[in-house]
């Protein structure tokens, strides 16, 4: 099958909305305020939660397939690692990527360390107060501390884009050689118009891309563009840092409908 994209299309080209000067100095305020906050983890278990193509046949180490199978002293030592306000207590919990219980970062430490999982996103870093629920990404979001604090000049940019309101914004970033895999964020049949959001690369290139059911694939045309995220995506490996920002929300109508395939 072709991929579902937006109208057909595999990506909405949106480098209308910032010229590269704009994302250059954000770029600037962005890799600063990286230096400086704390960020986590995420991905790491998409094989287990079942969204990747059929036939995927890679074989680095997912979490959630891991916790399936720790003995009983692994698995006390990777509770001892959770938060005492949400505590891991026993094997029947969700764990995880919404989950019943998240990851802390020392437990996503430990399972990269002890157990070889492959985190692909290293540099993850949530701007806005969300509940962590895929499904509420949408609903309206206060940025963060932090976010107010370290990226004001994003926080303006963030704002001024043409939504009628903001949801979730996150930071994703891959470290030098590692890839995004493949995965799709809801199945097709349970999608009934594209998730709005608009997704901005300021720093070097970032090749994110959509793929079909035959594993050909169509890299974004730009640094700033809308895709189906019930398609296959991923990013393709890059031996530098990169990133984008994704910022969910409720297009503007007049947006929406200039855009509108
Ligand atoms: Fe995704």
């Amino acid at each position: 099958m072709a991929v579902i994209g937006i109208g057909g299309r595999p990506f909405v080209d949106l480098s209308f909305l910032a010229d590269d000067a704009t994302l250059d100095a954000l770029d600037v305020e962005i890799t600063y305020a990286l230096a400086r906050l704390e960020t986590r983890y995420t991905g790491g278990s998409h094989r287990a939660l079942g969204i990747v193509p059929p036939g995927w046949d890679d074989t680095r180490p997912d979490y959630g397939e891991v916790l399936a199978t720790l003995d009983d002293l692994q698995f006390a030592l990777f509770a001892s690692l959770g938060d005492p306000a949400n505590p891991v207590l026993d094997r029947s919990q969700r764990i995880g990527e919404d989950g019943d219980v998240p990851l802390t970062f020392a437990q996503m430490r430990w399972l990269e360390l002890a157990h070889g999982v492959y985190f692909p996103w290293k540099v993850y870093l949530e701007l806005t107060h969300t509940s962590g629920r895929w499904g509420e990404k949408s609903e309206p979001a206060p940025f963060t501390r932090d976010a107010l604090l370290h990226l004001p000049r994003t926080v303006r940019f963030v704002r001024a884009l043409p939504f009628a309101h903001i949801g979730s914004v996150k930071l994703l970033g891959l470290m030098p050689g590692d890839d995004g895999t493949v995965h799709r964020d809801g199945l097709p049949k349970d999608q009934r118009a594209p998730d709005a959001f608009i997704t901005f690369a300021p720093g070097r290139p970032k090749r994110l891309f959509v793929q079909d059911d035959a594993g050909e694939r169509t890299v974004a045309p730009s640094r700033m563009y809308w895709f189906n995220d019930h398609d296959w995506h991923g990013v393709l490996p890059d031996p530098w840092f990169r990133y984008s920002i994704r910022v969910d929300g409720v297009f503007d109508p007049a947006f929406a409908a200039e855009i509108a395939p």
